[in-house]
C-alpha cells in the first residue's frame, strides 16, 4: 500500500482514530496538526507510525508541497465558522491546486441535507462550506453517521443510569441512527483509500429506538427502566429559543441549544439513516448499542 492520505485534526477525538486505522490498512499518513500543538501529543501520533506536520493553514505554499501526491484529503477539524469555513477552504484549495482527487469534509454527522438553514448552526455552516466543495474540481465525499453512540454514556441526553429512566421527544417508536467513534474512523479509512466514492455516505451502527433502548438497558442493568416522553418536537423546538435566548454563548461550539437543536434534528424523519451503507466495506463489524452499554454499564459497577 502506497496510497498517501492527509488527515487535518490528527490530534482530535476523531482524527486520531482515522490515523490509527488507516496505518492498520498499511496506508502512508501525513497528519496535519496546528504550529503551537503540544509536543507531547506530536510525539504521540508519530509513535503511531504517522508523518506529522504542524502546520499553519494560511501559509499556502508550505500546505500545498505537504498536500502533493496525496490520494485523498480527510479533514476532521471541528469548530465554527473560522474552522469549517475559513480553514477547511484552506486546506482544499491547497488539494486542488496540487491536483488531489479527493476530499473528505469534517461531517461526520446526521444527514443534514434534506434539513433547512437556521434549523442548527453548526450544520448550516457545514452546508454552507459544500457549496464551495462542490464547485471545485474535486470528489468530495461526505459521511453521516447520527450521532456518535459513545455519547449516549454522557453528552447524549437519554439514559439516566441512576434514575434508571430513559427520556425521549417525540413517538418512543421512531429510530435513532448510532454509529461508535471508532467504526466511523473505520469506515472513514476504508472511504479514504477507497479510489472512488459516492457524493455522500450514511452509516449506522445501530439505529435503535426509545422503546428498544428500554429493553436493552433492562437486560444490561437487571433492572427495569422506565420510558419518560419529555414533549413533542414542538415542545423542544419552543425550549430551544428560550434557551438560545437566555444563554446565547455565540462564540461556544457546543452551547446547550445547539445539543437540543442536534436532538430536535435527530428525532426529524428527515435526517433517518434508512438507506444505509454499512455494507460496502463487508470487513466491517459494527458495533451495537448493547455491547457499548453493556460494556460501560460493567465498567461502572466494578
Ligand atoms: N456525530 C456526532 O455525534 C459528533 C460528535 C462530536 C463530534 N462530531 C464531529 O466529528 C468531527 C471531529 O470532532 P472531534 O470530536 O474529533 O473534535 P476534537 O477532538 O475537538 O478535534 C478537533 C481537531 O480540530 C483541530 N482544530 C480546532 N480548531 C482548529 C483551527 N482553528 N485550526 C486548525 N485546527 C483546528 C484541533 O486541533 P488541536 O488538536 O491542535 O486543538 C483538533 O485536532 C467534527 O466534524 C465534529 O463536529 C460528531
Amino acid at each position: 500500500m502506497d496510497k498517501i492520505i492527509i488527515v487535518a485534526g490528527a490530534n482530535g477525538n476523531l482524527g486520531k482514530r482515522i490515523c490509527k486505522s488507516l496505518i492498520e490498512k498499511g496506508a502512508v499518513v501525513k497528519a496535519l496538526v496546528r504550529k503551537n500543538s503540544d509536543s507531547k501529543k506530536i510525539a504521540e501520533l508519530e509513535l503511531l507510525g504517522l508523518q506529522v506536520f504542524p502546520v499553519d493553514y494560511s501559509d499556502a505554499a508550505t500546505l500545498s508541497s505537504i498536500l502533493k501526491d496525496a490520494h485523498c484529503v480527510v479533514s476532521a477539524l471541528t469548530g465554527l465558522r473560522d474552522v469549517v469555513i475559513n480553514t477547511q477552504t484552506q486546506l482544499l484549495d491547497a488539494a486542488v491546486s496540487v491536483g488531489v482527487k479527493r476530499f473528505i469534509p469534517s461531517d461526520y454527522s446526521l444527514d443534514f441535507t434534506n434539513f433547512n438553514d437556521g434549523e442548527n448552526r453548526n450544520l448550516d455552516l457545514r452546508r454552507e462550506f459544500h457549496k464551495y466543495l462542490d464547485a471545485q474540481p474535486i470528489a468530495p465525499t461526505s459521511i453521516f453517521n447520527g450521532a456518535f453512540m459513545d455519547m449516549l454514556t454522557n453528552d447524549f441526553p437519554m439514559i439516566a443510569f441512576e434514575k434508571k429512566k430513559i427520556t425521549y421527544w417525540g413517538d418512543a417508536r421512531n429510530e435513532l441512527g448510532f454509529t461508535t467513534m471508532d467504526d466511523t474512523a473505520n469506515f472513514t479509512s476504508y472511504v479514504a483509500l477507497d479510489d472512488c466514492t459516492p457524493r455522500y455516505l450514511r452509516i449506522a451502527g445501530h439505529n435503535i429506538n426509545p422503546k428498544e433502548l428500554k429493553k436493552v438497558m433492562g437486560v444490561i442493568s437487571g433492572s427495569q427502566f422506565e420510558l419518560m416522553r419529555m414533549g413533542a418536537p414542538k415542545r423542544l423546538a419552543r425550549l430551544i429559543k428560550i434557551v438560545r435566548f437566555l444563554a446565547p454563548q455565540k462564540n461556544k461550539l457546543y452551547p446547550a441549544w445547539q445539543g437540543m437543536q442536534y436532538m430536535h434534528n435527530m428525532i426529524d424523519q428527515r435526517a433517518s439513516l434508512k438507506s444505509l451503507d454499512n455494507d460496502r466495506y463487508p470487513q466491517i463489524k459494527w458495533t451495537k448499542v448493547n455491547e457499548l452499554l453493556d460494556t460501560y454499564y460493567k465498567s461502572l459497577n466494578k
